[in-house]
């Protein structure tokens, strides 16, 4: 998770457009690019960070990782006015239409944006389930409006309102009846207490998918190695039974790492998907006190082998340097960071 102090801003001035006049007792001031949303206008320091003005103005914008990951932060300028960075990580139609991630957005000039609204934007999605899978995990089952392009194990934002949206991976494969995610609940996490409020034929708005956690098609002899940690199974047991869909041919290995007082909550359904594949999946799954000791003794089934490690930040980093140790390059290592806000 990732909290980021708000600076002192300067000060902001929202208001009709005026007219500046300099005379030779004016002292002339760097230039404040101007933010247009439909009738309003806010002059705002150049360099200055979109998301933050636009949050310190009370504009409904959601936010969750600000790291560029999300896209929970999204907001649409015209053509041409997002700077690259702010925009580079969208797809070519995204980028088309002129969205961009206001998080990322160094504002340096002029722009006329539209705030997302995620009945218009989004597509609806009703609930159609929601249950325990232990005691902080919850499996909510959606029933889109249209179709949903996605590959296993991607991710993307689910907006409850305009204000209030996470990011989860998908845990069902596409064509399967029901989008499913498996959701970690934070006890004080304002997207965790509304959405255990909602009940089942309740709608909520999906972002497009996104993320390079996914099986490609060419992997099909190279051994998988899957670590995971907490609700890092999610995109993981999706990208095996993807994989085994796919009818991978070289060894997958499921590693999942649970607290020391649950048991990994999807124990039986990986059980059975390891009894009907003996040859191909080998699934180790352990308390988390068991982590050090596993990374130790890491030895890979072939220098072809492909890593996806999903899980919490420090999870994930914690993995960088066994993996590189143990002869995996960077290149053949794919991971999922969850970062996101309470
Ligand atoms: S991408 Fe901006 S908040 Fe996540």
């Amino acid at each position: 998770m990732i909290w980021r102090s708000v600076s002192t801003r300067p000060t902001r001035r929202f208001t009709r457009p005026s007219r500046v006049v300099a005379t030779a007792a004016t002292p002339t001031r760097p230039p404040m690019p101007e933010l247009r949303i439909g009738p309003q206008r806010l002059q705002v320091a150049s360099g200055s960070n979109l998301l933050d003005e636009l949050l310190a103005d009370g504009q409904p914008v959601a936010w969750s990782c600000r790291s560029g990951h999300c896209q929970s932060c999204l907001v649409q300028a015209q053509p041409g006015q997002a700077p690259e960075a702010a925009c580079s990580e969208l797809d070519p139609e995204q980028q088309a239409q002129g969205w961009l991630l206001a998080c990322q957005c160094q504002v340096r000039q002029d722009m006329d944006l539209h705030l997302l609204d995620p009945a218009q934007d989004g597509l609806p999605a009703q609930i159609s389930r929601m249950e325990y899978l232990a005691e902080n995990i919850l499996l909510l089952g959606l029933h889109p409006e249209r179709p949903l392009r996605y590959q296993a194990g991607q991710h993307l934002s689910l907006w409850l309102d305009a204000e209030l949206a996470r990011p989860y991976s998908i845990a069902s494969l596409p064509g399967e009846p029901e989008l499913q995610f498996h959701l970690a609940l934070k006890a004080q996490g304002q997207f965790s207490q509304r959405i255990q409020r909602m009940n089942i034929g309740e709608r909520i708005y999906l972002g497009r998918a996104n993320g390079h956690c996914h099986y490609q098609s060419d992997w099909q002899d190279r051994p998988l190695l899957l670590l995971g940690r907490g609700t890092g199974l999610s995109p993981l047991q999706a990208v095996a039974r993807d994989a085994l869909k796919h009818g991978h041919r070289a060894a997958i290995e499921l590693w999942h790492w649970h607290p020391e007082s649950g048991d990994c909550y999807l124990r039986s359904e990986l059980e059975k998907l390891a009894q009907a594949h003996p040859q191909t999946l080998r699934l180790h799954l352990h308390p988390q006190s068991q982590l050090s000791s596993d990374m130790a003794s890491l030895r890979l089934a072939s220098r072809h082998t492909l890593a996806l490690v999903c899980g919490h930040p420090e999870f994930v980093e914690q993995w960088r340097k066994p993996l590189f140790m143990a002869g995996l390059p960077r290149r053949q290592v794919f991971d999922e960071a969850f970062v996101s806000r309470q």
